[in-house]
């Protein structure tokens, strides 16, 4: 190993920092390592030092000494405690103009509280979203970054040289200030719970229609070639084909059907809640995995409760099926309106400037949500100034044509007692979002009754409270 400076660091050696790191190394970066454990870093150079430049470190100091100026550190570790307690370990030997990078999932508030404390001392802080899983972080990520335009300037070129790519342009861009990138990559989560619920969905539409795993793991594989072409799709079909090696039924049938949380789409919906922003498809999906991991209540409801018997009969099955198709992707295109218009409402509240274009465009390659529809949003973002994507002209069109098949799947999905809360409440928000008038009208009248909370006209401007019991 030569005495060069490295040209960037990473603190952080588990799964996702290692790979971070070889994949710096791969695209020819001279790379720093560090790791609490040191053992890790000696793991990571026996098993991958061959790929590029590598300088591990043992010592914090010397790993802080081996960098270029302005130093680039990138963290890698558990969000939380963790992060702060790796920048109180590395902000003492840094100098003026240095860089520290938090690639972890962390919550954006604490990204803004971090930003403004190492702004204060001198440094650059960049929250950066790194969405692509493990595969991702070592092959091309899609990278979000957040913090000062002036930090972006010598850390972009590198991130953009490891993110993925779509037709050379890479899935990375500066987002905004402080918590921004972290609150896209948020966000991202949120819509990526919702694509998850949805496909679970239409798997129990298909079921119901006593379709077999073979069957619809072609439908899937089918829908994959067309307006639904996405990662998640893709994958949704091998998952489904894949036999238990064990027992030889479909795997899919021996996995407990309890979800697991690591807590980024719980986020979404609070974060909506405090911007007052709704994200109703995002918060089905994380209730559903609630429920999914709730046995008390539902051994309890299983035991209590009467229903449909969960079969769906119709004259023609292959109609069905294309309406499930239609169900799902107007169902998709709502919860990317609803993750897009919090990403408009949390930027006019955080003084974050975000290109929504810009967000769709390193979201189609290299992240878990990437999707052919990302290149339409895109466009329709970049071609005019959207309050939101429900009114975009190609996706009017698209809805307006898969509206009818997805109330019917709604309609009938509910006769027959299959729960799609996801699919329900995307519908519930475009017919909420379309109306000319809301029953809000009632409820500012009931809260103006029992609170005098006072009401606003349609033929009159001002705060009015009526005497209910003598006026009129
Ligand atoms: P992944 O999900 O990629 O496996 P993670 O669990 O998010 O990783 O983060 C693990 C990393 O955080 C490790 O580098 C770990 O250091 P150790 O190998 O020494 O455990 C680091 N980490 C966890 N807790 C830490 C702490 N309190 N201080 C510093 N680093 C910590």
């Amino acid at each position: 190993m030569s005495e060069q400076l490295a040209q960037v660091g990473v603190i952080g050696m588990a799964v996702m920092g290692s790979n971070l790191a070889r994949n710096l190394a791969r695209r020819g970066f001279r790379v720093a390592l560090y790791n609490r454990t040191t053992a890790r870093t000696d793991e990571v150079i026996a098993l991958h030092g061959s790929e590029g430049d590598f300088a591990p470190f043992h010592e914090l100091t010397d790993f802080v000494a081996s960098l270029e100026r302005p130093r680039r550190v990138i963290l890698m570790v558990k969000a939380g405690g963790p992060t702060d307690a790796t920048i109180d370990a590395l902000v003492p030997l840094l100098e003026k103009g240095d860089i520290v990078v938090d690639g972890g999932n962390s919550f954006f508030q604490d990204t803004r509280r971090r930003e403004q404390r190492l702004r204060d001392l001198g440094l650059h802080f960049v929250g950066a979203g790194i969405s692509g899983g493990e595969v991702g972080a070592l092959e091309g990520p899609s990278i979000m970054p957040g913090g000062s335009p002036e930090s972006y300037e010598a850390l972009g070129p590198i991130l953009e040289r490891i993110a993925a790519d779509v037709n050379g342009e890479p899935c990375c861009t500066y987002i905004g200030t402080d918590g921004a990138g972290h609150f896209v990559k948020m966000v991202h989560n949120g819509i990526e719970y919702a694509d998850m619920q949805f496909i679970g969905e239409a798997y129990e539409l298909l079921k119901a229609l006593g379709l077999g795993h073979a069957e619809m793991a072609d439908i899937f594989a089918t829908w994959n070639t067309g307006d639904l072409d996405s990662y998640l799709i893709e994958i949704t079909a091998e998952v489904l084909r894949k036999t238990d090696p064990r027992t030889g039924v479909p795997l899919v049938d021996v996995i407990r059907d309890a979800a697991g949380m690591k807590g980024t789409g719980t986020w979404t919906v609070q974060s909506a809640l405090d911007l007052g922003t709704p994200v109703n498809t995002i918060a089905e999906s994380v209730f559903a995995r609630a429920i999914s991991s709730s046995p008390e209540l539902r051994t309890a409801a299983r035991a209590a409760l009467h229903g449909p018997d969960r079969g769906i009969r119709v004259a023609d099955r292959d109609v069905f099926v294309e309406q499930v198709r239609q169900a799902l992707w107007a169902s998709k295109v709502v919860a990317y309106a609803q993750g897009l218009d919090e990403i408009r409402m949390a930027a006019a509240e955080y003084g974050w400037s975000i290109d929504i274009a810009e967000v769709a465009r390193i979201w189609r390659a290299g992240c878990i949500i990437r999707a052919r529809l990302l290149e339409r949003i895109r466009s329709e973002y970049a071609a005019g100034n959207l309050v939101t994507l429900l009114e975009a002209p190609s996706i009017v069109a698209g809805l307006t044509e898969a509206q009818e098949g997805w109330r019917t799947v709604v309609a009938e999905a509910v006769r027959a007692g299959v729960p799609v809360p996801g699919f329900s409440a995307a519908l519930a928000h475009y017919d909420q979002a379309r109306a000319p008038r809301l029953n809000a009208a009632l409820t500012q009248g009931l809260r103006d009754y029992f609170g005098a909370h006072t009401y606003r006209r349609i033929d009159d401007e001002g705060a009015f409270h009526i005497n209910w019991s003598t006026d009129g």
